[in-house]
C-alpha cells in the first residue's frame, strides 16, 4: 500500500507538475493537500499545455482518481472554471473527490488578502492575491467555512455571519472599503455548493480505503519547503504547510501509510514575491536564466526571480521533508553555460561585525537576511541533452554537476528533467517500487 509524497524543496515553480503527471500515469490516486490556487502548474502532454491552479496535476492521467484534500482553500469559482476549461478541451473531471472539511475560500477573503497587502505597503509578502491567507487565518481562528457547510442554508448563514462580525467592523473601519452583506454571500456560497456536492467525498476515508487495497497514492504539494508556514523564510511564505508533514494532516492519511517522499528541485532557483533570497542574481545571468527557463508566474504572470543552485536549501529540504528521492528539473536550461556557481554555504555578518560560515539553514530570520552564498564552480556543457534518457549519455561536465549536487543535497537524484515535455526524463531510479 504505497504512500508517496511530492513536494517542492525550494521557493515554488520546480515543475512539480510536471513530476507528479509523470509518476501520476503510474499510480491510482494523486491527493493534493495544501495551499490553494495560488499554486500554478504547468503540464506539457504532446503538443497541449495545460495550466493548473487547484486541480491535482493527476487530472490529467485518465485512470488516476484525482483528490482534494482537507488541506487545501477552495475557491469554488476557481475550481468550476478550471472544470469547464479542462473539460471544454475533452479531459474529464468527473472521477474528482474533494474533501468534505476542506475549506471555502469566499469573496471576502480574496478583498481582504489585496487591502492588507496594500496597506503593508513596502513589508508586503507580495501575496499571489487569491486570498490564501485570510483564509487560512480564519481556519485557525475556528470562524472559517468548510465544503460540509455549503449544504446546510441556516448553517451556512449563521457561519458567514460570524466570519463577517469582525471582518466588516475592518473593512469599514481601517480599510474604509463597503461591508460585506450576509445574504449575499450566503445565496452565493449555496449556489456553489450544489455544483461542488456530487464531488464531495469523506476523502481520508477514501484513502485509507485505497491503501488498505493495496492501490498507491501520491500525495501533491503545492508550494514548496521555504514557502512553509512554519519552515521557511517567515513571514516571507505562505499560509500553509507544503513541507511532507503537511500531507498526513492535509489528507486525514496517518504517516505510518507513507513509504517514499520525493523533492521536486531545480538546477537552478527561483522565486515569486517578496523576501530573502542568497543566490539571486541582479544581472545579465539571472536575466538570462530567466529567458533560457521562461521563469514567468503561471499564476501572476509575474517575472520570477533566478538564481544559482542552493545546497544548502537543498540539504535543509532533505531533512524537513525527510526526503528518499529528488527529481532534479530544467537541466537542460543550463545548457550553453561556460560555468556554472553552485552555493555550498553562506557567509553570514553577524550583529557585532563578525562573519560566520553557516553550512546548515540558520533558523534565525535575521541571520538568513544577511547571508552571502559562498560559491564552488563547475565547468558547463553546450550539447543538447533534451534527447537524451540515460545518465551515462549524458556530456560528462553534465554528470559531474548533477553528482556534485546530489551530494550536496544529501539525497539520490532518482529522475532528470530535460525539457518540459512528459518524456524529457532521465529515469535512473523508479520513483514508486
Ligand atoms: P510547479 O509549480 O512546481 O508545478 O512548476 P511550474 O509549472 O510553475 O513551473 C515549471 C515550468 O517548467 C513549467 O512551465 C514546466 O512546463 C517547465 N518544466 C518542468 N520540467 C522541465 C524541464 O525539465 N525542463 C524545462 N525546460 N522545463 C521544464
Ligand atoms: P506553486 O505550487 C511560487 C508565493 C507568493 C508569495 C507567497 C505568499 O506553483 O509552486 P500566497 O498567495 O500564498 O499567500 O503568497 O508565496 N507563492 C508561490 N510562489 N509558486 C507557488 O506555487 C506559490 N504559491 C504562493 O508569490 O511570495
Ligand atoms: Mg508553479
Amino acid at each position: 500500500m504505497p504512500g508517496i509524497i511530492l513536494v517542492g524543496t525550494q521557493w515554488g515553480d520546480e515543475g512539480k507538475g510536471k513530476a507528479t503527471d509523470l509518476i501520476g500515469t503510474k499510480i491510482d490516486y494523486v491527493a493534493r493537500f495544501n495551499g490553494g490556487n495560488n499554486a500554478g502548474h504547468t503540464v506539457v502532454v504532446g503538443n497541449e499545455s495545460y495550466a493548473l491552479h487547484l486541480l491535482p496535476s493527476g487530472i490529467l492521467s485518465p485512470n488516476v482518481i484525482p483528490v482534494i484534500g482537507n488541506g487545501v482553500v477552495i475557491d469554488p469559482e476557481v475550481l468550476f472554471e478550471e472544470v469547464d476549461a479542462l473539460e471544454a478541451r475533452g479531459v474529464d473531471c468527473s472521477r474528482l473527490l474533494v474533501s468534505d472539511a476542506a475549506h471555502i475560500i469566499a469573496p471576502y477573503h480574496r478583498t481582504l488578502d489585496k487591502v492588507t497587502e496594500r496597506f503593508l505597503g513596502k513589508s508586503k509578502i507580495g501575496t499571489t492575491g487569491r486570498g490564501i491567507g485570510p483564509t487560512y487565518a480564519d481556519k485557525i481562528n475556528r470562524v472559517g467555512i468548510r465544503v460540509h457547510d455549503l449544504f446546510n442554508e441556516k448553517h451556512l448563514r449563521d457561519k458567514v455571519e460570524a466570519s463577517l462580525h469582525q471582518k466588516n467592523e475592518i473593512l469599514v473601519k481601517i480599510y474604509n472599503r463597503r461591508p460585506v452583506l450576509v445574504d449575499e454571500v450566503t445565496e452565493e456560497l449555496l449556489k456553489l455548493g450544489q455544483r461542488l456536492q456530487p464531488y464531495v467525498a469523506n476523502t481520508s476515508l477514501v484513502l485509507e480505503n485505497a491503501l488498505q487495497e493495496g492501490k498507491t497514492v501520491l500525495f501533491e504539494g503545492g508550494q514548496a519547503t521555504m514557502l512553509d508556514v512554519d519552515h521557511g523564510t517567515y513571514p516571507f511564505v505562505t499560509s500553509s504547510n507544503p513541507t511532507a508533514g503537511g500531507a498526513c494532516t492535509g489528507t486525514g492519511v496517518g504517516p505510518t501509510r507513507i513509504n517514499r517522499v520525493i523533492g521536486v528541485a531545480k538546477a537552478y532557483v527561483t522565486r515569486v514575491g517578496a523576501g530573502p533570497f542568497p543566490t539571486e542574481l541582479f544581472d545579465e545571468q539571472g536575466e538570462w536564466l530567466r529567458k533560457q527557463g521562461h521563469e514567468f508566474g503561471v499564476t501572476t504572470g509575474r517575472p520570477r526571480r533566478c538564481g544559482w543552485f542552493d545546497a544548502v536549501v537543498a540539504r535543509y529540504a532533505t531533512r524537513i521533508n525527510g526526503l528518499s528521492d529528488i527529481v532534479l528539473t530544467k537541466l537542460d536550461v543550463l545548457t550553453g553555460l561556460k560555468e556554472i556557481p553552485i552555493c555550498v554555504a553562506y557567509d553570514v555578518e553577524l550583529a557585532d561585525g563578525s562573519h560566520k560560515r553557516f553550512d546548515e539553514m540558520p533558523t534565525d530570520q535575521a541571520l538568513f537576511n544577511n547571508a552571502k552564498p559562498i560559491y564552488e564552480t563547475m565547468p558547463g556543457w553546450t550539447e543538447d541533452i533534451s534527447q537524451i534518457h540515460n545518465f551515462e549519455d549524458l556530456p560528462e561536465n553534465t554528470q559531474a554537476y548533477v553528482k556534485r549536487l546530489e551530494s550536496l543535497s544529501r539525497c539520490r537524484i532518482s529522475a532528470i528533467g530535460t525539457g518540459p515535455q512528459r518524456d524529457h526524463i532521465i529515469s535512473i531510479h523508479s520513483l514508486i517500487d
